[in-house]
């Protein structure tokens, strides 16, 4: 078995534990952020969907069940997920594709070399192994692009409501690949929220042909409290998976894109009903 470096401090480690988060500037360096947002554009372009396929994401409700599989299918996947309005009425794209996604996902970790080298470094390892991952699996990625102006906000939630595993296993690694700041719709996040039990669970419905919500409290997380984490081009902000977190949209000229690998734990039980599936492709540690 390879030792791996220790990249936290002890100091580091206990506000990681205290606080549910941790911002580690300087993690990635510049080159490979940029040499994975080069990637991230072009997968954009080569997978963008066809006019055909791309009807799926009118407003049409009769498209609403096509919508559904192309997202529940993509776990093994590399799919463009677009902004709201990406499209007009006869599924055509509003202007390029790699201009007007949302994000994509989620098996880019696995399926692209390069996210896959990106995603797989002896520091990512090293730090999975310090916040205590026994048997670490790279469940999902996602490039997300937070576009200029039409950038989405992502209301409060925790990862594992969609990544659900017993015992709670789940860590985001969330890289910044352009500075995230307030203005352009950095993540937020209350810190030691992550001691709030879970308030709602994400799974398959029993047809398994959409998602459905058990809520188990109904009262929102709190809106107050939050802080901003402003995070420079190659941070790393670790997530603890019951950490309540938002981002604003992005209302500046600037884009504001990210990559972020879900990590579970696989001597934790990975449900059946979970949104996320990989049929065509098992899941992997750091070294594979
Ligand atoms: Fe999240």
């Amino acid at each position: 078995m390879t030792t791996s470096p220790e990249i936290l401090s002890p100091q580091q480690l206990q506000a990681f534990n205290d606080d549910g988060y941790l911002v580690l500037p300087n993690f990635v360096d510049d080159a490979a952020c940029l040499a994975l947002r080069e990637r991230a554009l072009q997968l954009a372009k080569d997978n963008v969907p066809s006019p055909q396929e791309a009807t799926i994401f009118t407003a049409d409700s009769t498209a609403q069940h096509a919508a559904d599989e192309y997202f529940l299918t993509s776990g093994d996947k590399i799919r463009c997920f677009f902004e709201k309005d990406a499209f007009d009425e006869h599924g055509v794209l509003r202007s390029e594709a790699h201009l007007c996604l949302n994000k994509l996902g989620h098996a880019m970790h696995d399926l692209d070399p390069v996210f896959s080298a990106f995603s797989r470094t002896p520091q990512m390892a090293a730090v999975a192994q310090q916040v205590g991952i026994v048997d670490p699996l790279l469940l999902q990625s996602m490039y997300i692009f937070k576009q200029p102006r039409i950038g989405g906000e992502v209301n409060s939630h925790t990862d594992h409501t969609f990544l659900w595993t017993e015992p709670q296993s789940v860590i985001g690694f969330w890289i910044a690949i352009d500075d995230a700041t307030t203005e352009n719709g950095c993540m937020w996040a209350l810190p030691g929220g992550h001691r709030i039990p879970v308030k709602s669970r994400s799974k398959l419905n029993a047809a398994r042909t959409a998602t459905i919500t058990e809520v188990f409290d109904q009262d929102p997380y709190p809106t107050e409290g939050l802080v901003p984490l402003e995070a420079p081009r190659g941070t790393l902000v670790l997530l603890n998976g019951t950490l309540p977190h938002r981002s604003g949209p992005n209302l500046s000229d600037k884009p504001r894109h990210a990559y972020t690998v879900h990590v579970i734990d696989g001597q934790a039980n990975y449900l059946a009903d979970n949104w996320l599936q990989r049929p065509q492709l098992a899941m992997s540690g750091f070294n594979n």
